[in-house]
């Protein structure tokens, strides 16, 4: 969800504008995509790297995540949805952690989209965490080195009951993956489009699944090989 800040600085105003219109946008996509039928929806909120942020802007975008998840809970009940988060989570505000645990526990039985925000997530952090848990395994001898294949390393990230995504929308027009699902974006489709987030909507969404349509999705294969499959 990029662009943010470059919006509020069109509109004169400060960062922090950017990230309260973000929210708009962050409904509307996760209804858009609920609507439509997506089984899952990960939303990269805030990076590990976020953290480097001035302090005034961190500070207001955490008070918006827990404003936003408490506000929008009858959203995500209303359209059957579960929510899931990833990432460093115990480094939240005490606030902001028990926010999100209310509003996963709340929307639990929900059987609809699983919603998932990644929070204080970073790929180099998962894999690094994912690493020293296979590591000290070994050195307990519950697995053999031989034993570690990519299920192994898939079982020990944060998103071990999720499916790799199909698709990932970037906005505001930067080619770069910047520490996202490094693992798990291996055969993904990358949509990259240049509208600032605040300014994403369903219309945006549907552009970039029809985009998605029509890609082919070759895993390695030969264009024959998909065809017969
Ligand atoms: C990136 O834009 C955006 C963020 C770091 C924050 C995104 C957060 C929200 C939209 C708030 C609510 C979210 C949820 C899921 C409850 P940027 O600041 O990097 O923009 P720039 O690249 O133009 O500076």
């Amino acid at each position: 969800m990029d662009g943010n800040g470059r919006w509020a600085r069109q509109q004169g105003e400060q960062r922090v504008f950017g990230h309260h219109h973000g929210v708009r946008a962050v409904r509307d996509t996760t209804e858009g995509c609920a609507e439509i039928g997506v089984g899952f929806l990960t939303l990269y909120a805030f990076s590990t790297e976020n953290w480097n942020r001035p302090k005034e802007e961190v500070d207001a975008l955490m008070e918006l995540l827990v404003q936003t998840i408490s506000k929008e809970i009858k959203t995500l009940m209303d359209n059957n949805i579960s929510l899931k988060a990833i990432g460093d989570l115990e480094s939240l505000p005490r606030k902001c952690h028990d926010e999100l645990n209310l509003a996963i526990a709340t929307t639990s039985s929900n059987t609809g989209m699983e919603l998932i925000l990644a929070l204080s997530y970073s790929s180099r952090w998962e894999i690094t965490k994912a690493v020293k848990e296979i590591a000290e395994l070994v050195k307990g001898g519950k697995i053999s080195t031989e034993e570690i294949n990519e299920q192994v390393i898939s079982n020990h990230l944060c998103t071990k009951e999720f499916p790799d995504p199909e698709l990932m929308i970037r906005t505001s027009g930067e080619m770069r993956i910047s520490n996202f699902l490094l693992w798990q974006l291996a055969y993904t489709e990358l949509y990259i489009t240049p509208v600032l987030w605040p300014d994403f909507s369903r219309e945006e969404l549907y552009k970039a699944i029809l985009d998605f349509q029509k890609r082919e999705r070759r895993f390695g294969m030969t264009s024959e090989q998909v065809k017969i499959n």
